[in-house]
């Protein structure tokens, strides 16, 4: 800093040669600025009688200097005594005296007084903080080369320490004891305390609370689970907690986990974040930016009140915060602030109706749980208890009815089987969510609009999906779920007051979704004999478990993630389930095996109806085109992304034996490696002639291109050949017989005249398929395979349009 003022001081003194009375000005007010600068001095010690003031620019520094300690500014006259990195290019704070009181730039001053106490006054002498020292054989302050600042007696004894005192942070060494705890900031960018809290609960467990003055509420260790499931212990009541100096944080419950780059020599700290998550920060010596070398909630949206009261969290590429319907923002800058009713609320005492909300639910605040309920008695309940705000149905068993005082802790998720129903007086007029008006508008610009409660969760997704477009639902679920598949099933579910038998029966039920071990997989394919097929991410085989499941086991290729990563997307996608999907039945992660198990479909793939001697009949075709859209449509979830295939082609649709089409394959393309450039997507997904033209210019992917393949499998469809056997002439462009097919219904498709349709259909068909259906067909498929993305349609608008003359019977 120092050398750079004498830098600009030199250039500018420099430049006053010219004798400009101007200049001449500036440079004595630069020479009297820097001369108050010369007076700044760093201090080891400041002893008792001394102080430091804001305008004295003094500091205290460690003997090492990594840490310094005195006034830190922010905003115009905001200045706050913290002791930050000296070396971290935002110098960051770790420990802030008067986070809830700045004080003033002019007159404010940290002293140690005669009666041993250290005291932050303002400029009009008003104390802001002290400590509650009372020794008066205090001699010193004295900042320590682990961060920590204490006051010591003339014999060194440390009679005071910051470290006694935590902010937001616990820097290594520093042990977070019973009654204390780490409270996160309010927004990116301000000390004022948040929400968010690290501390140990009544129970001895180390934990993370959402902690406002209306509510509170849990979220890590994951509530859904018992202590011991999430592998805690609560007997141990010393309740001690400390990260060491190689990155491994370890509490009396039992809690370890470590950095990634675990070992000494790197500056760390552990901090909870203004998302309410938690993490251990590692400085890059080089750059002196900070990398997250460990976070305990893998997904954003498990943090409690992330979005306030009202608001949903909503499991997209990017996370984002929602108002509930009927709902609206408190205060548009701030998600903590949560959403506020659109309507009269004495209205929910007179006439009112439900709003289904699909795939979402709120945690906690169940006025009542009932079992076997009907959706109807559900409705009833909550239509007549006045404290009701909404209830959640799950679709499982007789129904699972759970009426809500409060609609707080919202989340969608593609994994929950059930949906909210939001109580609204039969007055206010609306549909669903906003985003969820599927309009292709809307799902072109969805990543602008970044919603997200606080900037760094947005960060923290954006650098997961910095391939953001490829990889699919932002970060998978939560460490403690994946402890949950590593230790199976259990019986003691605590959510929603369930009886634990029920849950378990539920997550079995729903799920039939586990992690299987090498050996198992090796027995049920007979050491991998039978081959269904090879694809660029694996080779598929025939296998048969223990309880006579006929499975289809894949084995992946070498470039795969990481085993946290794997289990994590694993337990997303191997939850989504529709008729259309091939179903995921579990997964084997075992050193360098990554090994899928999915259910057998057993009619083959579609193009081996299709390009071969066999061929399907109009009706099958259509039901497949249908059948497809559905898939996708789910996949793409409204316009979310919470899945983009990547690879839409006829080897990867397969039919049962009524010919149902069922998708394979997807929720791979985000599993490539992390690290790999580009190019390396592209090869391991993406297959010629299916491939959007953005693949090419390396634009970001979105679910548009899975439009695209979609398209071209249409339109294969239709003429009964590959693509790439349209046009011989020119094999290297596959948009030439695309423009050809749209010159020619151009041409001929006017003038109510559909003989067009004739000539482009399949001939094998014999002329025995539905004009209309084929029109309808046609017309979608060129408009999915448009080049400008933008002007594809969504596959949820190509299902409506195929659900609109699926019932067209001339033929
Ligand atoms: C000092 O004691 C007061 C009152 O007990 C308390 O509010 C304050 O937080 C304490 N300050 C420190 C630095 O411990
Ligand atoms: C409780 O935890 C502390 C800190 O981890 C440890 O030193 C102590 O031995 C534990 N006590 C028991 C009874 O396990
Ligand atoms: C970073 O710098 C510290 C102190 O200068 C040094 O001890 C350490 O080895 C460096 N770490 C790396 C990874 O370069
Ligand atoms: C809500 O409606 C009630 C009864 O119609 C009325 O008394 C009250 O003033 C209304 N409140 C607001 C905020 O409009």
């Amino acid at each position: 800093m120092r050398s750079q003022t004498l830098k600009l001081l030199y250039k500018i003194s420099f430049k006053t040669k010219d004798n400009n009375p101007y200049n001449m000005l500036l440079f004595l007010l630069i020479i009297m600025s820097f001369s108050r600068a010369a007076n700044s001095k760093s201090l080891l010690l400041l002893r008792r009688g001394a102080s430091l003031s804001v305008e004295g620019d003094d500091f205290i520094t460690s003997p090492d200097n990594s840490f310094t300690c005195g006034f830190y500014g922010m905003g115009s006259n905001a200045y706050w005594f913290a002791i930050w990195f000296t070396n971290s290019k935002d110098k960051t704070v770790v420990w802030i005296a008067n986070r809830d009181m700045p004080v003033n730039s002019q007159g404010s001053r940290v002293s140690i007084r005669g009666d041993g106490t250290m005291v932050l006054t303002d400029v009009d002498g008003r104390i802001k903080w002290q400590t509650n020292t009372t020794s008066i054989d205090i001699a010193a302050a004295e900042l320590l080369n682990t961060g920590n600042l204490v006051l010591k007696n003339p014999q060194g004894d440390i009679l005071w320490q910051s470290f006694d005192v935590p902010t937001d942070t616990l820097l290594p060494s520093q042990i977070l004891t019973k009654d204390k705890r780490l409270t996160s900031s309010s927004r990116k960018g301000s000390f004022e305390s948040g929400y968010f809290n690290l501390y140990f609960g009544s129970d001895n467990v180390l934990s993370l609370i959402y902690d406002s003055p209306d509510t509170s509420s849990l979220y890590w260790p994951n509530p859904d689970f018992d202590v011991y499931t999430s592998g805690r212990t609560n007997y141990n009541g010393s309740r001690l907690a400390v990260l060491d100096d190689t990155g491994v944080i370890q509490s009396s419950d039992h809690f370890q986990a470590s950095a990634s780059d675990k070992g000494f020599g790197i500056k760390r700290r552990l901090t909870i974040d203004p998302d309410g998550n938690l993490r251990i920060y590692s400085l890059i010596n080089s750059t002196g930016l900070w990398m997250t070398t460990w976070q305990a909630i893998s997904q954003p949206c498990q943090v409690h009140g992330v979005c306030g009261t009202n608001g949903i969290c909503v499991y997209a590429l990017t996370p984002k915060c929602i108002c509930t319907p009927g709902y609206e923002m408190n205060d548009p800058s701030d998600w903590n602030a949560g959403c506020k009713p659109t309507f009269n609320k004495t209205l929910l005492n007179s006439q009112v109706k439900f709003l289904e909300v699909s795939q979402t639910d709120y945690f906690g605040s169940d006025l009542y749980y009932k079992p076997n309920f009907t959706l109807e008695a559900c409705r009833e309940l909550c239509r007549s208890d006045s404290l009701c705000k909404g209830f959640t149905y799950r679709t499982w068993g007789n129904g699972h009815c759970y009426v809500k005082s409060d609609l707080f802790n919202g989340f969608m998720s593609p994994d929950f089987p059930g949906s909210v129903y939001i109580k609204l007086p039969r007055s206010v007029q609306l549909s669903k969510p906003s985003i969820f008006h599927g309009s292709s508008n809307m799902c072109e610009s969805h990543e602008a609009e970044i919603l997200v409660g606080s900037p760094s969760m947005y960060e923290i997704a954006r650098r997961t999906v910095r391939w953001g477009y490829i990889y699919l639902f932002c970060l998978a679920l939560g460490a403690i779920e994946l402890l949950f598949i590593v230790l199976g099933w259990w019986f003691l579910f605590t959510k929603h007051g369930v009886p634990a038998s029920v849950e378990a029966g539920y997550r079995m039920i729903s799920n039939h979704f586990r992690r299987f071990n090498y050996a198992e997989l090796k027995k049920a394919t007979n050491n991998f004999k039978e081959e269904l097929g090879r694809g660029g991410s694996g080779i598929v085989y025939k296998g048969v478990l223990a309880d006579d499941r006929v499975v289809a086991v894949k084995r992946l290729g070498d470039v795969f993630q990481g085993q946290d990563e794997f289990w994590a997307e694993m337990t997303t996608i191997g939850k989504i389930n529709h008729i259309n999907l091939v179903r995921m039945y579990g997964f084997c992660s075992e050193g360098r095996h990554r090994l899928l198990v999915y259910e057998y479909v057993d009619n083959m793939s579609l193009d081996k109806h299709l390009f071969y001697v066999n061929f399907l009949g109009w009706k099958q075709r259509f039901a497949v085109a249908l059948g497809t859209a559905k898939g996708l449509a789910y996949l793409h979830h409204e316009c979310l992304e919470w899945v983009i295939h990547c690879d839409v082609k006829p080897e990867n649709i397969l039919l049962d034996i009524e010919f149902q089409p069922k998708i394979a394959d997807f929720g791979l393309a985000k599993m490539s490696q992390r690290d790999s450039p580009g190019s390396e997507i592209t090869r391991i997904r993406g297959t010629k002639g299916y491939m959007a033209p953005e693949w090419a210019l390396n634009h970001p992917l979105t679910a548009k291109v899975d439009v695209y393949g979609y398209g071209v499998v249409v339109l294969e469809m239709i003429k009964g050949v590959k693509l790439s056997n349209w046009v011989v002439d020119d094999a290297e462009d596959q948009e030439i017989p695309l423009k050809n097919l749209r010159r020619q219904v151009k041409e001929t498709g006017q003038c109510g005249n559909s003989s067009w349709v004739e000539s482009i259909v399949d001939p094998r068909l014999k002329g025995k398929f539905s004009r209309i259906q084929a029109e309808t067909l046609i017309q979608i498929g060129l408009a999915c395979v448009e080049e400008d993305r933008s002007k594809r349609p969504t596959m949820a608008s190509v299902v409506q349009t195929l659900m609109e003359c699926e019932d067209e019977t001339e033929i």
